[in-house]
């Protein structure tokens, strides 16, 4: 039970907590984010340009209502906003991440700038309208900048919606989800059918199918892309364990693997965000520094991708 004198002592703890976590978070914010510009890319449909660095909260925020949890995820939140970031990516699959999320968010006070995008995940179409309210309502905020159809399901009665919420203003992006390499030639299909906004999709330095024809028709299309599992759901660090970064990295500004890896995705001219998920703050550090600095030309794309098949 919250009585009144646990209820100031919570308080007190959490504004301490706050400032020191919000000075924490500066003192580390590396001098690249301070001597350089921030990468953004242009969303083709509206022209607005958003960071290219998102985060994404698959498993990484699905942790549950206890007030030690919230407190940790709202840590790596703060520092994601601090860099600059702004796209978060959710879905009602997820457990209870657009629940924590919605918490977090509201701990941080309204102090950010936050591109809103969830999913829908229902076979059903009624059911999906109801889905969209709930998660509003988990997030608090009165509506979604992008709202995607999770892994293509009933994707025909879900865009209908979309593109009617869409006409309405409710929402102002519409999109198609996959990942895993899953179910590209139906993804194909969609994005030739539909005017979508946004489609998301796996690729990363060693998944790379997505180049033969999704990134293509993306570019073509002049559909906006999110890359999920950036770094194969964390399987990519286990690669280059005790590998050091070769030399010319730093060259582009990279001097962490994790930068190395995102890098390598968002300066494919095709990809408008990478979407990380992470629960460690030092991880949200690095990953944010992918977003400032040099980003490698295609020459050097090729490289990158030969230095990884050779490890
Ligand atoms: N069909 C779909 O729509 C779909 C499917 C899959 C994913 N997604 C979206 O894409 C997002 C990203 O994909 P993902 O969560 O599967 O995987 P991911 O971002 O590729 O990898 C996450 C893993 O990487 C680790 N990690 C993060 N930063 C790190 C760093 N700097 N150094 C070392 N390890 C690091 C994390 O562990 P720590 O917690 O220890 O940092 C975590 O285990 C999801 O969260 C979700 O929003 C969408």
């Amino acid at each position: 039970m919250l009585n009144r004198r646990n209820f100031l002592i919570q308080a007190a703890l959490f504004s301490l907590f706050n400032k020191n976590f919000y000075n924490i978070a500066k003192a580390n914010t590396s001098d690249l984010s301070k001597k350089s510009e921030l990468i953004k890319k242009t969303i083709h449909s509206s022209k607005k340009k958003i960071p290219s660095i998102g985060m994404g909260t698959w498993l990484t925020f699905d942790v549950g209502n206890s007030t030690k949890n919230i407190l940790a995820r709202t840590k790596v939140l703060k520092i994601f906003f601090d860099y600059g970031g702004e796209l978060i990516d959710s879905s009602p699959m997820y457990g209870t991440s657009e629940r924590v999320l919605g918490k977090c968010l509201e701990k941080i006070n309204n102090d950010f700038n936050l591109f809103s995008a969830t999913k829908v995940w229902t076979p059903n179409t009624l059911h999906g309208v109801k889905q969209i309210k709930n998660s509003q309502r988990l997030w608090n905020i009165d509506n979604f900048d992008l709202m995607q159809v999770h892994n293509l399901v009933n994707y025909e009665g879900h865009l209908e919606n979309l593109f009617q919420l869409k006409e309405d203003k409710k929402i102002k992006y519409v999109g198609v989800t996959t990942s895993h390499g899953w179910r590209h030639a139906k993804t194909l299909e969609i994005m030739k059918r539909y005017d979508l906004d946004f489609v998301q999709f796996t690729y990363n330095i060693v998944d790379r199918e997505s180049e033969n024809y999704l990134l293509k028709l993306a570019y073509e299309k002049k559909i906006s892309v999110i890359a999920n599992r950036p770094f194969q759901g964390g399987n990519l660090f286990k690669l280059i364990k005790n590998k050091e970064l070769p030399i010319w990295a730093k060259e582009y500004d990279i001097f962490t693997w994790a930068a190395f890896f995102l890098k390598y995705i968002v300066s494919n001219k095709a990809v408008t965000c990478a979407i990380p998920a992470t629960t460690k703050t030092n991880h949200m550090h690095q990953n944010m520094q992918a977003m400032y600095g040099l980003l490698p030309n295609e020459k050097t794309r090729r490289k990158m991708s030969q230095y990884i098949k050779n490890i």
